[in-house]
């Protein structure tokens, strides 16, 4: 009787396993993944320029699915374009600027969904916050916390790893705050000094190729002014603290040079050995080798003509 107990007590745990497992792929509604799409993917995928036109920010959306059809398919995950997204079987993998990736745990979620055919659950979900609404008026330092769904929004897209251009172009990424200043190979963001940002010079056009590279549309004016007042600022991190300047580090400005030596309006301090290559005068489009120095200026160490 008593080693009876064990094995009727396996048994019920197996009917429950297999109970349980039923009720899961059943009870997956909307409702219980819209948490997911709006943390994310909204960020890229809503509004007008959602990629793709898919916007995943409605159930209505979600079912409707992008220019080129549906991403669900109603019993079959394996065929569904959004699974293949979120497994990395279709590139590049979602969400586009992972690592990290969704869980294995939360990719069976949206299987399980799909399997069921897509039930809606709780009709109440609030639709994601519409991405493309007036930027937040801010009081105080700009953060990084303002820039960084810009970035994510229009940027990232190439600018990380296995992007739409496979790596980073010019090996910049623009997925964290510390990618974004990294003065690895030359820095593109001089905290405190936009005029001396490659990024800012690249939004503005003063730089060409102006970005983002698929632009027009490029970033409205409130978005520049916004990305210049935080480079003017001091760049803030998320918490509100100002990021270091990188003294010392290689620079490459491009833009239109005026007297001796400022380009648009960034006056340089002329090196020692400054090299000036194919004769550039006033108004010529050049592009400016050198170094941030410690007072946050920019010693030109080569002028060349593009
Ligand atoms: C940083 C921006 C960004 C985020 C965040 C993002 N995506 Fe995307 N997504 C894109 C871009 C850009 C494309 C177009 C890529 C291409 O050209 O193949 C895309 C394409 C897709 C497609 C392909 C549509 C089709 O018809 O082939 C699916 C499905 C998709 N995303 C799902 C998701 C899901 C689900 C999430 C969240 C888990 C997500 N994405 C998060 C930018 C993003
Ligand atoms: C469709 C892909 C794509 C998008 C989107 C894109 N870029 Fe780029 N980016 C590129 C390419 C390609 C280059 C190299 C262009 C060249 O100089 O030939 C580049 C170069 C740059 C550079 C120069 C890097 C250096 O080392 O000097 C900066 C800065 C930059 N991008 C910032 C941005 C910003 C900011 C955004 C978003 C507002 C953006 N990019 C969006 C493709 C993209």
């Amino acid at each position: 009787m008593i080693n009876r107990v064990p094995i009727t007590s396996v048994c019920v745990l197996l009917a429950l396993v297999g109970w349980a497992a039923t009720v899961h792929a059943e009870s997956v509604t909307y409702a219980d993944l819209a948490p997911i799409f709006n943390t994310r993917c909204t960020l890229c995928h809503a509004g007008s320029s959602a990629p793709m036109g898919l916007a995943l920010d409605s159930y209505a959306n979600v079912i409707k699915g992008s220019t080129n059809g549906p991403v669900v398919r109603r019993g079959d995950p394996e065929a569904s374009e959004l699974i293949r997204r979120l497994r990395g079987t279709s590139l590049p993998r979602m969400p586009m600027m992972g690592p990290p990736f969704l869980s294995d745990n939360e990719i069976a979620k949206f299987e399980a969904w799909i399997e069921a055919g897509m039930p809606e659950g709780a009709a109440s979900v609030a639709a994601a916050e519409p991405v493309s609404t007036p930027l937040p008026g801010v009081d105080g330092p700009v953060t990084y916390t303002h820039v960084a769904p810009i970035f994510a929004r229009r940027c990232a897209k190439c600018h990380t790893d296995n992007g739409l251009m496979g790596a980073p172009p010019e090996g910049y990424r623009l997925t964290s705050l510390e990618h974004t200043l990294s003065p690895v190979e030359r820095a593109r963001v001089v905290p405190g000094n936009a005029a001396a940002s490659e990024l800012v010079r690249r939004i503005r056009g003063d730089a060409r190729p102006r970005m983002p590279f698929d632009g027009p549309p490029y970033l409205s004016d409130e978005e520049i002014d916004l990305i210049v007042r935080w480079v003017d600022e001091g760049a803030h991190d998320a918490q509100g603290n100002p990021s270091p300047l990188p003294v010392g580090a290689k620079l490459r400005v491009h833009g239109r040079l005026s007297g001796r030596w400022a380009v648009d309006g960034l006056q340089l301090q002329p090196a020692a050995r400054l090299r000036i290559d194919k004769s550039p005068v006033s108004g010529d489009y050049v592009e400016v080798r050198g170094r941030v120095l410690s007072d946050g200026t920019v010693e030109a160490e080569r002028i060349r003509r593009r």
